[in-house]
């Protein structure tokens, strides 16, 4: 539209023909305007609590922000973490090495040599880097990010079957996995709760603790095979270490699998330590979040990322895997769906040509995607411990959340022509609101919106999302 305009006014300078057609065309447009969409909230029937929307800098991707200069890198966590100027992301997921080294983008243990047996002292070494994650979590921290997801890939390769930490293998000691070396399941868990540890001496509190990656997978990389029982039995050892160690509030994910069908059945095999279980976690990498996992615990969707798509910014251009409102669109149904109470993207920040990340980071050059400023969407109107509200859709992808402060916010995702929208609510009274816009040429920009006699009144671009929050009196 914008464009069209401004088309229109270059006509009017060059070719005064032209004019009267132009402005008819303009005038068709505006008539393609939907009529006005209306939406009821009713904050009296609610659904899920969320706890927020993420990435990851895993795989040392947070070097890339470490290797900036200062300057770049608050640019760039401006862009991750601000609610004024960012995307205002509320959870980082760091990954728990278990590399022996840090070529390429392994991820170092902090137990790099084998003491020999699982009941001798192991010899932790803490580098106060972790690949580049404890920067960029201590920098979250003030941001005023409160939960941290540390998830392993593997256990170190001596605690194995395999004795490597990549190429798939069991954690010795559980269900169907004996070594001649014994039981390793206290020693990792052991290990878990001295990273967890590390971290809080850093003045990172991790909040949530698992020790699976997509347990279905054997790859080169860090990788380590598991079923649900064998999940459970390891859950047994973790759970008390946790409380020995006085860290009974750091909560236990499982499992990290590849899919949503994959983590259903996982899930149904924890019935023996549910009540150890604080939270369930999947990729949608293979199957995607489309129905509830079935469980009462808090459900993540913890990584995807369109891996292989060239590297593209846009917002919409024809639907494409990595395009913003491709993935607004999947964090609306994941939401609504599949019940998520969380949902992360892959990598916030890394260099290279595909849609791996949210924002670019190369030759010291920090470009955000759109992918970003739909995660910015959500997170910056939906904040932590927020309860999904009813709402009735007025014909497009609608949500609705009211906050810990008050607030509700309101997000609507419009697929369709330009449409205005009025919202009344039932069970709230709203006196003011704020409202953001994203589409293929905003990025998260303020737009008007208004409020009278506690209705709300605006308008949703084409192929457009907007975040409306209205707070009370
Ligand atoms: C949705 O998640 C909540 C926890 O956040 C849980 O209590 C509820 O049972 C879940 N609903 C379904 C249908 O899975």
């Amino acid at each position: 539209m914008r464009v069209l305009r401004t088309s229109n006014l270059l006509l009017l300078a060059t070719n005064v023909i032209a004019i009267p057609q132009k402005i008819q065309g303009k005038n068709v447009e505006s008539r393609e305007e939907q009529a006005g969409a209306t939406i009821t909230v009713d904050t009296s029937k609610t659904y899920q609590t969320i706890d927020g929307f993420g990435f990851s800098e895993a795989f040392q991707r947070a070097n890339t922000i470490v290797n900036l200069p200062t300057d770049k890198q608050k640019e760039a966590l401006d862009l991750l973490f601000s609610t004024t100027t960012g995307a205002g992301m509320t959870i980082l997921r760091i990954g728990i090495g278990s590399s022996p080294d840090s070529s390429s983008d392994h991820m170092n243990t902090i137990e790099p040599k084998n003491p020999g047996s699982p009941s001798a002292t192991p010899n932790y070494v803490w580098d106060e880097k972790d690949s580049g994650q404890l920067f960029v979590a201590k920098q979250a921290v003030t941001y005023g990010v409160k939960t941290f997801y540390a998830d392993a890939w593997s256990a170190p390769g001596f605690m194995k079957t395999n004795g490597n930490d990549a190429n798939g293998g069991s954690l010795c000691g559980v269900s169907g996995a004996t070594c001649k070396s014994g039981d390793w399941r206290q020693a990792y868990a052991d290990y878990l709760v001295k990273y967890v540890q590390l971290y809080l001496a850093a003045g990172v509190k991790i909040t949530h603790l698992g020790f699976l990656n997509e347990p279905e997978l054997t790859t080169t990389y860090a990788s380590m095979e598991s079923s649900g029982a064998q999940a459970a039995d390891f859950i047994k050892v973790l759970y008390p270490t946790l409380q020995k160690a006085n860290l009974e509030d750091v909560g236990i994910a499982c499992c990290d699998a590849e899919g949503w069908g994959d983590q259903k059945s996982m899930t149904g095999s924890l019935s023996s330590v549910n009540s150890m279980v604080n939270l369930i976690t999947s990729h949608a990498y293979t199957s995607q979040p489309s129905s509830p996992i079935g469980t009462t615990h808090h459900v993540w969707q913890t990584e995807w990322a369109d891996l292989q798509g060239a590297w593209t910014a846009a917002w919409y251009g024809s639907g494409g895997a990595g395009e913003g409102m491709t993935w607004a669109n999947h964090i609306h149904d994941g939401i609504t769906t599949a019940n998520c109470s969380g949902y992360l993207y892959w990598v916030g920040a890394q260099g290279g040509n595909t849609n791996s990340k949210l924002m670019k980071i190369e030759n010291g050059v920090v470009t955000p995607s759109k992918r970003l400023w739909a995660f910015g969407q959500y997170s910056r109107a939906v904040r932590p411990g927020a309860i999904r509200v009813d709402a009735s859709a007025g014909g497009m992808k609608t949500t609705a959340f009211k906050n810990l402060d008050g607030s509700v916010a309101v997000l609507v995702i419009n697929s369709g022509s330009s449409t205005t929208v009025s919202i009344s609510f039932k069970g709230f009274v709203g006196t003011a609101v704020k409202a953001w816009v994203t589409d293929n040429t905003h990025d998260l920009d303020s737009t008007p919106a208004d409020i009278s006699g506690g209705v709300v009144t605006g308008s949703v671009p084409a192929r457009g999302m907007v975040s409306f929050v209205v707070t009370g009196a």
